[in-house]
């Protein structure tokens, strides 16, 4: 079977009719996945969890961590800008000093909501940073692609959108590989760029724990402990523009 990027590919091949070589147009056939295929794309979708707390300690092998930063690579990017970067992050004296940046912000944080939510707050878990055997900073560096970059002429944030795109990529990757990943951002930015050494024009998107699980919740596990439910869907969506009288924002 030829690949795509193979001159044998039949949208690759060379013209016969005058003899030129033919410029590859690099487009290959995009028709629907089959039904396992999609199956397989939407399980991961709706199984994938954010994990705190069932993270095993043994090591991920390093052709696993590999794929999944190929797939976080393969992500869309503004103007293909490819603006992040993944610091894997092993020793557990490091993660020990960013578990205590989040410890401090985690106690401001609950400050931060009124007395009837606090006490609930504080009984969640919202870190699995000193139990996965991995972390993941991602990065994201705004200078990547110089000062004018295609695409982000008109929001700079979009920088950082791209940089989203690639977590959710590896966090779904990681999912179809018997892999949990939990998402942490309750911290001071500045705090974690001084542990691992980070520049000013860089930003940290997501610091995710990683390891293998063996067991999910089948809902968000903030759904599970009755800190909210997901919307219906119906409620979100709206038909030519802002239909706000009648849907909650
Ligand atoms: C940008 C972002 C930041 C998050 N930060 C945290 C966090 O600091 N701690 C935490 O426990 N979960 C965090 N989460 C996970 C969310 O709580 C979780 O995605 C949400 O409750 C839905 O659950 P699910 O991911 O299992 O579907 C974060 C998720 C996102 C997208």
């Amino acid at each position: 079977m030829p690949s795509p990027d193979d001159a044998a590919h039949p949208h690759n091949a060379a013209s016969a009719v005058d003899g030129s070589p033919k410029e590859p147009n690099h487009l290959i056939a995009a028709c629907a996945f089959s039904e396992t295929e999609r199956a397989a794309v939407y399980r991961a979708i709706e199984t994938r969890r954010d994990v705190r707390d069932q993270f095993r300690s043994d090591p991920l092998p390093e052709d696993l961590i590999r794929r999944l930063l190929e797939a976080a690579h393969h992500a869309p990017s503004v103007g293909f800008m490819q603006p992040w970067n993944f610091i894997l992050v092993r020793q557990a004296a490091t993660r020990d000093r960013v578990w205590q940046a989040f410890n401090q912000a985690n106690e401001e944080a609950a400050l931060m909501f009124d007395a009837g939510k606090r006490a609930k707050y504080q009984r969640l878990k919202l870190e699995g940073i000193r139990k996965a055997p991995l972390s993941i900073c991602i990065t994201c560096d705004t200078q990547r692609a110089g000062p004018v970059v295609l695409g982000r002429t008109h929001n700079p944030a979009t920088d950082v959108y791209s940089t989203v795109c690639a977590v959710q990529n590896l966090w779904l990757a990681a999912r179809a590989e018997g892999v949990g990943v939990g998402w942490v951002s309750i911290f001071h930015e500045d705090a974690i760029k001084t542990i691992l050494n980070i520049p000013e024009h860089v930003k940290i998107v997501a610091w995710l724990c990683v390891g293998y699980v063996d067991e999910l919740y089948d809902m968000p596990e903030l759904a599970v402990k009755g800190w909210r439910d997901r919307l219906p869907l119906d409620e979100l969506i709206f038909e030519e523009g802002w239909q706000a009288d009648d849907k909650e924002s």
